[in-house]
This record gives structure tokens, C-alpha cells and sequence, in this order.
């Protein structure tokens, strides 16, 4: 069975995506990590981030893994733990721009359908439900206003000691929003049969809380809690 959790920039995907593979024992599939872990490669091999066969080259090559460690999922760049260094705003930045990409976007397909195909997964991502497994059993479209997930994002920036300006983290999170929401392959848009969750007023525990539900209906079963 495949969960999709699609939404937008600091949504809670991760969040809820962690939550619900424990309580059901599925697997994690982070797609957005894919997506880092291309535009770091092609910085540390001089790849310009708008070099569209460049970075498809890079992304058909990546020699990727990921691995569930001490309660966490890690991800790996040729057997080295690239986790932390994924998550900076300059790779965060880098990640927005090379998924724009086409021919990128193309390049990610077989690995992230492949990395999903065995067993009961949850896949979290952008395009999911649309375009990577279209007939996920399963889809959520998780959202957030804006301003909630820009606090949200720079509360865990704050703690992780990234200096960046409650406004600084809005503008980049609206830019971010504006790119993967126009882009011509695979913007960011619900599937038809999705399950839109506005998490702007609901606490962690109401959200998984009404996603275990809809998991429930969708046929899976809960494993403890
Ligand atoms: O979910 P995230 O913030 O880790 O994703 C990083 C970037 O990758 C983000 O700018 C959107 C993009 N992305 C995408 O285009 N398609 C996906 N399935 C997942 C992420």
C-alpha cells in the first residue's frame, strides 16, 4: 500500500510522514531528500543549478540510499550521511531551483518509483499523487497558510542556530510556493482523489490523528499507540 503526502514548503509532511510510518510500520520515502541530494552533488562537482543536462546527468548517476538511524531517516550520498548538509537554506534554495527541471524531474522518476515499489510506504513529496504514483491508494494534500509555515520553518532554523529573519524565511518560502506551483512539469497542484488537510489550526496530534483515520479507511492497520 502506498500513502502519498503531498503539500507545499513546511507543511508538516515530514512530521506527519515520520508519525505515520511508525504507527502503521511502513517505510519512509522522502522524496524532497532526492531532490537536495541532487542539488548538493552538483554544487560539490561545480554544476551550475540552471545547467538543465548537467543536473539531469548528475541526478541519472546518484548513487543514493537512505537508512532509517537512531529514530531518524538518513540520507546518503556514495556512503556518506549528507542529512545535515541537505538541509541548509543554500541547498534549500538549490533543490527549489533544480526541480524545476524537466529533464531532472525525468531523470528521478524510475529511482523514486523503484526506492517506492516494495512494500507499504509513505511517500512524501509534491507530485506523488499525480505524477510518481498516481494510483496510490492513499493521498493527503497537506497545506498550511503561509505565515504559519514560515513560522513553523523558522522556529526550526532558530533552534538548529540558522540566523535567519522571521521575513527573510517568508519571502524565501513564497518564492519557493510561487516555483513549484508554475512550473510546467509536475507543479505543485492536489490530485483529483486527494484529501486536502489544512494543518493551520490543528495541533500535530489532530492531524495524525485524522490521517490515521483516512489510512484506516484506506485499508491499512495500526500497529500500536
Ligand atoms: O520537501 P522538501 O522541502 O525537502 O523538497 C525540496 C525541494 O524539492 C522543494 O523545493 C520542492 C522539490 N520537490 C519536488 O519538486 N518534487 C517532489 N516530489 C519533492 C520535492
Amino acid at each position: 500500500m502506498i500513502i502519498a503526502i503531498d503539500g507545499p514548503v513546511a507543511a508538516g509532511k515530514t512530521t506527519l510522514s515520520k508519525i505515520l510510518a511508525d504507527r502503521l510500520s511502513f517505510s519512509l520515502l522522502d522524496t524532497g531528500a532526492i531532490y537536495r541530494t541532487v542539488a548538493l552533488a552538483s554544487r560539490r562537482q561545480s554544476v551550475d543549478w540552471s545547467d538543465e543536462p548537467a543536473v539531469a546527468a548528475v541526478a541519472s548517476r546518484l548513487e543514493l540510499d537512505f537508512q532509517w538511524l537512531d529514530g531518524t531517516n538518513h540520507v546518503f550520498l556514495g556512503g556518506e550521511d549528507i542529512s545535515e548538509a541537505v538541509r541548509t537554506p543554500e541547498i534549500s534554495q538549490g533543490a527549489s531551483l533544480v526541480s524545476a527541471l524537466p529533464d531532472v524531474r525525468a531523470a528521478l522518476l524510475d529511482l523514486q518509483r523503484h526506492l517506492g515499489e516494495e512494500g507499504n510506504v509513505i511517500a512524501e513529496g509534491r507530485d506523488i499523487g499525480t505524477v510518481v504514483f498516481p494510483a496510490a491508494e492513499l493521498k493527503i494534500f497537506l497545506t498550511a497558510q503561509p505565515e504559519v509555515r514560515a513560522r513553523r520553518r523558522h522556529e526550526e532554523w532558530r533552534r538548529k542556530g540558522i540566523d535567519h529573519s522571521y521575513k527573510e524565511v517568508l519571502e524565501a518560502l513564497r518564492e519557493r510556493d510561487a516555483r513549484d506551483e508554475n512550473r510546467p512539469v509536475a507543479p505543485l497542484e492536489p490530485a483529483a482523489d486527494s484529501v486536502l488537510l489544512d494543518t493551520s489550526e490543528l495541533s500535530i496530534e489532530q492531524v495524525v490523528d485524522r490521517a490515521l483515520g483516512l489510512a484506516r479507511d484506506a485499508g491499512s492497520t495500526e500497529i500500536s499507540g
